[in-house]
């Protein structure tokens, strides 16, 4: 009995290791794809260097602009992109695209705008303002970018780099710090541009971004700016509390629909979990964000057809109440997208981190459907029990199986990428065509990111 468990065991145990290697393999192909695709989309020949394209679509939609929240993003893949390699030439080629985008955030952050300040959300790739009606202000762009210069100053100045660019670094930093910290209560538009008021995802990347700020002005003696920072993430904290609705244990996506459009009657949306994962202050073995992205997950996989196909993992959208069809309003309801089904990747490895890091997994009962898959009947009965799984083999198992699924999520959206792996925004409910925004950067950028979660060391 003992030597055919061991056989078995040790079946069990080659077979996933094999598998693992292709489907490695393919993400990391995907991966170099992805940088290429961006940085294709980066300093396009008709505008200013450093301004960086939502999509190169110019028609249905019209994508041909520098959106600050994507472009912030997408400037935390090219700071990552630094850090994470040792070749002196590709160092160089980011340090010139980063430089670039320093200079062009500097000009737009002073363009006069609609907004009347930093929270207008788009601007021509010229650096001119765009003036026509849209869902402005928009508060979380200039916080995320906040997260991306801090990172890059203090990689910059880790390796000796001082007063970066005469000062233009630490003048963009500040510029958008002091914005957050006078800003952060006000309402403005949601990441998807449609709802007026406060929202989780903003608070959560301009948390980051003053606490960021916190820590890089108290390495730098500058106590004013520190203290300032500090009292205004402290107050922030305080409002991100009141997204927690303890009765359904969920995060809701936005606290105050400030016209009442009441458009997410579900209160789902993807959205918190982006807040997570781009916020970075929330643990990911969350009890209430996994049962809110478990619920979400469930509602996709039975309502988007495609999801039938047994052959990938569920694409996952914005909400269920969404009709955006990636050029306009479509009454047959919306479509996956890339970005959110690969948030779901990086939130499965990151998890995996999470659980490794504590050794153990605590019980939880908002976690348990979430976890499910990953879960023999022994461990759900010792969870659900209320008791701990601490034995490192039945961790192990744990988090080798949720790293791999982070990964099986990436190779469903490389399924829908065709031959090329081009990614656009959405990929059609029904057909499984890819629609909307060609090319959209950030399905690139987020692509990138959720590599390097699940799979370690990925240098570019
Ligand atoms: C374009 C925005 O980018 C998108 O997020 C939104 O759903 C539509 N406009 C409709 O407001
Ligand atoms: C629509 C999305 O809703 C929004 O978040 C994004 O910034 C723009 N498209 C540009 O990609």
């Amino acid at each position: 009995m003992r030597f055919f468990l061991n056989s078995f065991i040790t079946t069990f145990l080659v077979v996933p290791l094999v598998a693992c290697a292709t489907q490695e393999e393919k993400v990391r192909q995907q991966f170099s794809l992805a940088q290429t695709y961006m940085l294709a989309n980066i300093s396009p020949s008709n505008g200013l260097p450093g301004s960086i394209l939502a999509s190169p679509s110019i028609w249905e939609p019209n994508y041909y602009f520098h959106w600050v929240r994507d472009a912030a993003l997408i400037t935390h893949v090219l700071v990552d992109n630094y850090t994470s390699t040792q070749d002196v030439l590709k160092k160089n080629l980011m340090l010139t695209r980063l430089k670039e985008s320093i200079s062009f955030d500097r000009i737009i952050q002073k363009t006069e705008n609609l907004s009347r300040g930093l929270g207008e959300p788009k601007f021509m790739v010229t650096g001119l303002p765009f003036n026509d009606a849209w869902g402005r202000p928009q508060y979380d762009g200039p916080a995320i970018r906040a997260t991306s210069s801090i990172m890059l100053a203090e990689a910059l100045e880790s390796e000796g780099h001082k007063n970066f660019m005469n000062g233009e670094l630490l003048a963009l930093i500040q510029d958008d710090l002091d914005f957050i910290a006078l800003n952060w209560s006000s309402d403005g538009y949601d990441i998807w541009e449609e709802i007026y008021g406060l929202h989780f995802y903003t608070g959560m990347v301009q948390y980051r971004a003053l606490t960021d700020g916190v820590r890089y002005f108290g390495a730098h003696g500058d106590l004013a700016r520190k203290n300032h920072y500090q009292q205004e993430a402290q107050k922030l904290a305080q409002t991100l509390e009141r997204y927690f609705d303890k009765n359904r244990n969920r995060i809701i996506p936005t606290l105050r629909d400030a016209r009442g459009t009441g458009l997410k009657v579900s209160d789902l949306d993807s959205s918190i979990l982006l807040g997570v994962l781009h916020g970075n202050s929330l643990s990911v073995d969350n009890d209430a964000l996994l049962n809110s992205v478990e619920t979400l997950r469930e509602f996709f996989a039975g309502f988007y057809p495609i999801n039938s196909n047994s052959n990938h993992l569920t694409l996952t959208g914005r909400y269920p109440e969404d009709v955006y069809d990636g050029i306009g309003m479509q009454s047959t309801g919306g479509n996956p997208w890339f970005i959110t089904t690969h948030a779901l990747a990086e939130l499965h490895c990151q998890l995996a981190d999470e659980i490794t890091k504590k050794g153990k997994l605590e019980p939880k009962p908002g976690m348990n459907a979430f976890l499910k898959p990953f879960l023999n009947t022994q461990h759900m009965s010792v969870l659900e029990a209320g008791n701990a799984i601490v034995d490192p083999q039945d961790v192990h198992s744990v988090t080798t199986q949720l790293r791999s699924r982070g990964l099986e999520y990436l190779e469903t959206t490389i399924l829908f990428g065709g031959k090329e792996g081009r990614f656009s925004e959405q990929i059609n409910r029904k057909t499984g065509l890819q629609q909307g925004a060609k090319d959209l950067t950030w399905s690139y950028a987020s692509f990138i990111t959720a590599s390097r979660a699940c799979i370690k060391n990925l240098s570019f």
